[in-house]
């Protein structure tokens, strides 16, 4: 597979990326990020974007690919309800459209959270911004399309979060959550184990379009 990674430098990322250059499956990877991930591999190419809202620009870059892992997201604390919106529904969805017009037989994966909420209908915002985004993904006539609703995610492999606060709770709390990645499939999983997940589901396909992490850690 040749295949497309949007958010290569965040803790989701990280992970599919490390997962994407090992695997011999994946001929290639394109990351397609804001900052460059610092890496070097021979499959890895990069290509630092300015505004995720409009790829017109590096259309012509973006085709003849076979999967997209959609990992690039952001922590809804402290943010006010437009901007998570903007940075979670319009530029997912600017990527998206592009993609799909560019690489109809694409399979699309796209990183949300447990307790997404598909309804719209929800208390919680960024639970329906992230609903909204999986639903109108989903309506995309990609070959398929994959939502990962991880719950905790334990870093491995010298996987780090972007997000400051975040990362000082994986370090604080890794003993707690390495007990919990083996005993509580439902609350926890791993950046391997993610990452594997979505390449092995972008290759092999799953029996329904939305993944909890109980499905994540038994793919
Ligand atoms: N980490 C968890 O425990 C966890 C659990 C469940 C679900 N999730 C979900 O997984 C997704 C990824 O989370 P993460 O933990 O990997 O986040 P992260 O470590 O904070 O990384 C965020 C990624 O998104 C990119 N990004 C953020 N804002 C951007 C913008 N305006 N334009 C372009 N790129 C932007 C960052 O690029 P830069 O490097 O340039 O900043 C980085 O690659 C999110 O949707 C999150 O809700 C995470």
């Amino acid at each position: 597979m040749k295949v497309i990674l949007f958010g290569a430098t965040g803790m989701v990322g990280q992970g599919v990326l490390r997962e994407c250059l090992i695997d011999p499956g994946i001929e290639s990877v394109l990351s397609v990020g804001r900052s460059p991930t610092g890496q070097q591999h021979a499959k890895l190419r990069e290509i630092v974007h300015g505004d995720f809202t409009n790829f017109g620009t590096i259309e012509s870059e973006l085709s003849g690919y076979d999967a997209c892992f959609f990992c690039l997201g952001v922590s809804s604390v402290g943010m006010d309800a437009e901007r998570y919106r903007h940075l979670t529904y319009d530029i997912t969805m600017a990527a998206a459209t592009t993609l799909v017009k560019l690489n109809p037989g694409m399979v699309f994966t796209y990183v949300t959270g447990r307790g997404t909420d598909s309804t719209g209908q929800g208390s919680r915002m960024w639970a329906r911004v992230k609903g909204k985004t999986e639903n109108d993904l989903l309506k995309l006539p990609f070959k398929a399309a994959y939502m990962f609703r991880p719950a905790g995610i334990q870093p491995l492999h010298g996987v780090r979060s972007k997000t400051g606060w975040v990362n000082a709770i994986y370090v604080v709390a890794a003993p707690l959550l390495s007990y919990l990645a083996r005993t509580s499939p439902k609350f926890m999983t791993t950046s391997e184990k993610l990452g594997r997940a979505m390449v092995k589901v972008a290759r092999d396909g799953f029996a329904k379009p939305i993944l909890e992490s109980e499905d994540i850690n038994a793919v």
